[in-house]
């Protein structure tokens, strides 16, 4: 392959070195300066709808004349594979094209937002919906997504929790590894597409939850909480990595080569290409990093970012920085070897075209793929309470109001990010329950009010058919774009009237079951106290609405829990269970750390989630209680469903380090296991516990596992559990 690749760097001209590292984007409507006529749009000299109508433009002649190494955006098959078959077949040195999209959590089937599938703690049930994505991206002719998206999101005001695996570097490295996995298998088949894991590094935390907002942080916390996911999703063989818009510690990330370089090629031993995030180079000279463009393309590309996804910066650029001296030629072209090494381990010299239009009808929407849409689904909600078991409905109910402004949406249920789903593939919650409900059931449906603003008219309709009613089912939450890129939030409670009209149905006496449909936590302490029973559907995705008649009706026992904390309040975040030991932790006395006007817990903390079944943990055991820095303890539990149903468990395992060189979390999640039990039945659940895995780094970057003390708590979720001490003695 290296011969292959000096072979055509030595034939290739400037220009063509600099298209291989450009990603254009055909997405809207492929124009070649799309930079003008976005300005012309912000300018009002053109209108939306003029822009929209433009005609595409899918850069024919910039791709017969070797000047784009990737495009992005997904048009119709038989366009990729036309384009596609201009660079390999009529362009001097054919080379093939990365054809990229953000193929976020299904292509066309649509599953549940990532964060959702997070509290399945199934990272197989997210490396088989990955690898559904990939199947169904591939046969419509895309060998690229953007994704998985592995930012650590310990604030919920930020939009794009929604994209990624929660508050926990544990769980999302397990998850980030998982989806790797599943979109790229060993990338030998041509059902797999090239991973992109993004936003590197530390986007998650941006100040205040605001989109794209400065990130300050210390670099043993960058190291402990932030990278692992990116490191573990690296060492899985993720092809390629995206460098995010933020910056941290004032250095942008898109050019930033302590963590382009240092960190991730030098530290975690990636050897694929990193490509920018839209537009990211440019924003260098918003940011006041670079004074101009050439000096933005310059740094970014020296820092790590072999490819630029913009309208050209680097197109435009490149050139110029290498006449003027400011690029040594040879950094340009181990930017471009790093491109096509990419383009080889993917085989598309070799298999460029991979598709056709019969296998894109075949596979898109193919049965299977909805039906595991359907299990991820209803894998992927939590049970939040259930009071007087009002869950699950009884069949013989006379009349069942399924009412809220999500009951009958299907648009809402697919999330941000959702690919090319479309409304219509989607299965709404009334449609589901009604196609559920037993004959003798009647279904009632009003939706009360909408999503957002402050009409009131139609509660009475509402209250009606509560009234009517034996059970009340009421959808609400968020619509798809309040969360995601952009859809940062100042408020977590209920958008609009929603609160209200809950709060006038269970006025009515009659049990309230609150079905959740949103995109990150939210705060609603009132519907806490005051519903009958509360399920996190979230963006379900397709199968929605038969996802959650499953689990309503008990077809299925829910078994999700919750991938990140809810607060109580705004005001509380960011409230994440692995925070550092305070010196004064919250006591009844005034001087400790809490609030004056409301908890300082959390709504509902990170790992909890109901069933329809019990268990009980007892006999926490460990094979040893001193142990070697560099060895392992096992530790055991037994579990038993005291229920009356079969039902899966999370059984969970927190390690906290009592005494540090630095101050420790008061508890990390080191393992964990879904268990599934019938009833009465009693299982050994064991962990084999590294204590490699237990350190953390000091001010020098060094990874140390300190001896001393540590406490192992298992228990279902991360405030319960049965504890054991052992001591860790150097190796
Ligand atoms: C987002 C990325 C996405 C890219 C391409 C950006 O605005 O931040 O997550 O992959 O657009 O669509």
């Amino acid at each position: 392959m290296e011969n292959r690749i000096d072979a055509l760097l030595e034939k290739m001209t400037l220009a063509e070195k600099v298209g291989q590292l450009t990603s254009w984007s055909a997405s809207i409507f492929g124009a070649f300066d799309m930079g003008a006529l976005i300005q012309q749009l912000v300018d009002g000299a053109i209108s939306i709808e003029e822009f929209e109508s433009l005609p595409r433009d899918y850069h024919e002649q910039e791709i017969r004349d070797g000047l784009v190494g990737s495009l992005g955006g997904a048009p119709d098959v038989d366009t990729l594979l036309k384009l596609q078959r201009i660079a390999v077949e009529e362009s001097r040195l054919g080379i093939p094209i990365l054809f990229g999209f953000d193929v976020i959590h299904g292509f066309r089937t649509i599953f549940p937002i990532p964060l959702a599938e997070a509290c399945s703690w199934e990272p197989d049930l997210a490396r088989r919906t990955a690898a559904v994505a990939a199947k169904e991206a591939s046969a419509a002719g895309l060998n690229w997504t953007y994704a998985p998206m592995v930012d650590i999101a310990r604030d919920p005001r930020w939009g794009r929790i929604s994209e990624g695996a929660g508050e926990d570097k544990f769980l999302g490295s397990v998850f980030a590894a998982a989806r790797v996995e599943g979109f790229q298998g060993d990338l030998s088949s041509d059902e797999s597409v090239l991973a992109c894991v993004k936003h590197y590094a530390a986007y998650g935390a941006a100040v205040g939850g605001r989109d794209y907002n400065t990130v300050d942080m210390s670099l043993p916390l960058l190291h402990d909480v932030y990278l692992p996911p990116f490191e573990v999703a690296a060492r899985a063989g993720a092809a390629t990595f995206m460098s995010a818009f933020n910056d941290l510690n004032g250095v942008p990330c898109t050019a930033n080569p302590y963590l382009l370089d240092t960190v991730l090629r030098g530290r975690f031993g990636f050897r694929g290409f990193v490509v920018s995030d839209a537009n990211a180079v440019g924003e260098l000279v918003v940011h006041g990093f670079s004074a101009n463009l050439r000096e933005a393309s310059r740094m970014a590309l020296q820092a790590g970012v072999e490819m630029d996804m913009s309208h050209g910066y680097y197109r435009e650029n490149l050139p110029l920085a290498v006449a003027d001296g400011s690029l040594p030629g040879k950094d340009l072209d181990e930017a471009v070897r790093r491109v096509l090494r990419v383009k080889f381990r993917l085989g598309l010299f070799e298999r460029p075209y991979r598709t056709d239009a019969a296998k894109a009808e075949r596979t898109l929407l193919a049965s299977a793929h909805v039906d595991l849409a359907r299990e991820a689904a209803r894998r992927s909600m939590v049970l939040l309470k259930n009071e007087g078991a009002v869950l699950p409905l009884a069949k013989e109910l006379r009349r069942v109001a399924v009412v809220g402004p999500l009951a009958d949406d299907a648009a809402d249920l697919l999330g941000a990010w959702a690919g090319v789903g479309k409304p219509e593939d989607c299965v709404s919650v009334l449609a589901g329950m009604c196609a559920a409900a037993g004959v003798a059931t009647e279904i009632l449906h009003a939706p009360g009010c909408k999503v957002l603003g402050d009409d009131t008219s139609g509660f009475a309709d509402a209250i009606r058919a509560a009234e009517l009613s034996d059970v009340v089912v009421a959808v609400v939450g968020e619509s798809k774009d309040m969360s995601g890129e952009g859809g940062s939030r100042i408020d977590l409670g209920l958008p609009g009237v929603q609160e209200e009209l809950v709060r006038t149905l269970v006025g009515t006496g009659k049990p309230v079951v609150v079905v959740l449909v949103n995109g990150r936590p939210l705060a609603f302490p009132w519907i806490k106290e005051h519903a009958a029973a509360i399920v996190e559907a979230w963006q379900p995705g397709i199968q929605g609405g038969p996802a959650v008649a499953d689990v309503l009706f008990g077809a299925y026992n829910p078994s999700g829990r919750l991938a990140a904390t809810f607060p109580y309040s705004v005001g509380q975040v960011p409230v994440h269970y692995d925070h550092p030991m305070t010196g004064r932790p919250a006591a009844a006395t005034r001087f400790s750390s809490k609030y004056i006007d409301g908890p300082t817990e959390p709504l509902y903390p990170f790992g909890y989630g109901l069933g329809y079944t019990e268990f009980t943990y007892a006999d926490l055991r460990v094979d040893r209680v001193e142990v070697p820095a560099d060895g392992k303890v096992a530790v055991e539990v037994d579990l038993t469903n005291v229920g009356p149903v079969f039902g899966e468990e999370v059984v969970q395992l927190y390690v906290s380090d009592l005494v540090g060189s630095r101050v420790r979390p008061v508890k990390e999640l080191k393992g964990f296991h879904k268990a599934a039990l019938m009833p009465g039945e009693t299982r050994c659940v064991r962990f084999d516990l590294e204590i490699a895995a237990l350190g953390h780094h000091d001010e020098a970057l060094r990874y140390l596992v300190e001896p001393g003390e540590f406490r192992i708590t298992v228990g279902p979720d991360s405030q319960r559990g049965l504890q054991a001490t052992i001591r860790v003695v150097a190796g």
